[in-house]
């Protein structure tokens, strides 16, 4: 009879160890940029003059072990930098190694990531990544070493969500300060608070509580699987550069060097609804004309649309829809892969 007991005992130990293993557990993969959430400083209290990508991938892993109970957690590296500094190159490699691992066993994607370009880089992903697993950004505006550091905190809520299923289907999406943002819509806001990420055209997805994703909102533009953007085996992605209308313009000179040195397309950072300062607007219609440069007016404002009407429609100038200059500039860069015709282009950004 005892023996009995002691065989069932071990036989229902064989059976429920798999689970304690972590077996079921979904399988998340942290790609590390660098920014503020992997930055070091002397100084606990210091909230800046810190270095931004510092720390490694394992030291962020390490100090949160708690990731551990969410998901089976890998660990790559793919660059260290302040996200002030990223460039296309970087973006093509995340797009890419992401496109990889989501069409191999894993079940969802942590980027950990500078916030001063977040925004762009989760556009960016958003329109090429071709899965519908998660793939969230998450950041930190103390470094590492601050007391109070919010990095650890956003850390495990980002992997939760990117281990959550009810994340599918979302697009990719910003986790920061317990709330989840669609890449689309997200921008940084504040240049210090911990809540600087917001989504000033739609308000958030939804939020984050210790660990727990609750949504309340879905994307309402087409995103990853549902895009026409493939950006596989490109080892460049056209030059569009950005510049601001304002008072007394005097950048007619400077739009027309970035065409020379290689812009395909400008976008506008113009007043109010997408005004072109008259000193400006003379410049980009003849390099409209001359040059094929698309030209996409969004607004300095922040928020809002950007409807172009009228003459200004007739002549080729393509408006950004509410998206802000910096994500106006991604999806502009995506559309010349496409085409150079200024009404196709105006329909992509009518879609997207
Ligand atoms: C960066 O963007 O890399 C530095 C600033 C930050 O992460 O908050």
């Amino acid at each position: 009879m005892k023996k009995f007991f002691y065989l069932s005992l071990a036989a229902l130990f064989l059976l429920a160890a798999p689970l304690c293993w972590g077996k079921d557990l979904p399988k998340v993969a942290i790609l590390a940029t660098g920014g503020t959430i992997a930055g070091s400083v002397e100084s606990g209290v210091a909230t800046t003059g810190y270095t931004a990508g510092v720390l490694t991938v394992e030291t962020l892993i390490k100090a949160v072990p708690e990731i551990q109970s969410l998901a089976v957690i890998s660990g790559r590296q793919v660059c260290n930098i302040d996200s002030s500094n990223m460039t296309d190159d970087i973006w093509l490699e995340l797009a890419s190694t992401i496109n990889d691992l989501l069409a191999r066993d894993i079940d969802g994607v942590v980027i950990t990531h500078g916030t001063d370009t977040m925004e762009e880089t989760a556009y960016f992903l958003n329109m090429v990544v071709k899965s519908d697993k998660p793939v969230v950004l998450v950041g930190a505006m103390r470094p590492a070493t601050a007391i109070s550091a919010d990095g650890p905190k956003n850390l495990y809520n980002a992997v939760a969500l990117a281990a959550s299923p009810e994340a599918k289907g979302k697009g990719v999406m910003i986790s920061m300060d317990d709330a989840i943002l669609s890449a689309r819509d997200a921008a940084k806001t504040n240049t210090m608070k911990t809540s600087t990420f917001k989504a000033p055209n739609s308000g958030s997805l939804g939020a984050v509580i210790d660990g727990v994703p609750y949504f309340y909102a879905l994307p309402a533009k087409p995103h990853t699987t549902a895009t026409e953007f493939d950006v596989k085996g490109m080892k460049t992605l056209p030059k569009v550069d950005i510049l601001y209308s304002y008072s007394n313009d005097g950048s007619a000179p400077a739009a027309e060097a970035l065409v020379k040195a290689g812009a395909k397309g400008l976008v506008i950072a113009g007043s109010g609804a997408g005004s072109v300062h008259r000193n400006q607007k003379e410049a980009l219609l003849n390099l409209m004309k001359n040059n094929k440069t698309a030209v996409v007016r969004s607004s300095r404002t922040g928020s809002g649309l950007v409807l172009i009407e009228g003459d200004d429609k007739k002549n080729g100038f393509i408006g950004a829809d509410n998206l802000n200059p910096q994500k106006a500039r991604v999806l502009l860069m995506l559309a010349l892969t496409k085409t150079d015709d200024p009404k196709k282009i105006q329909e992509i950004f009518n879609k997207y």
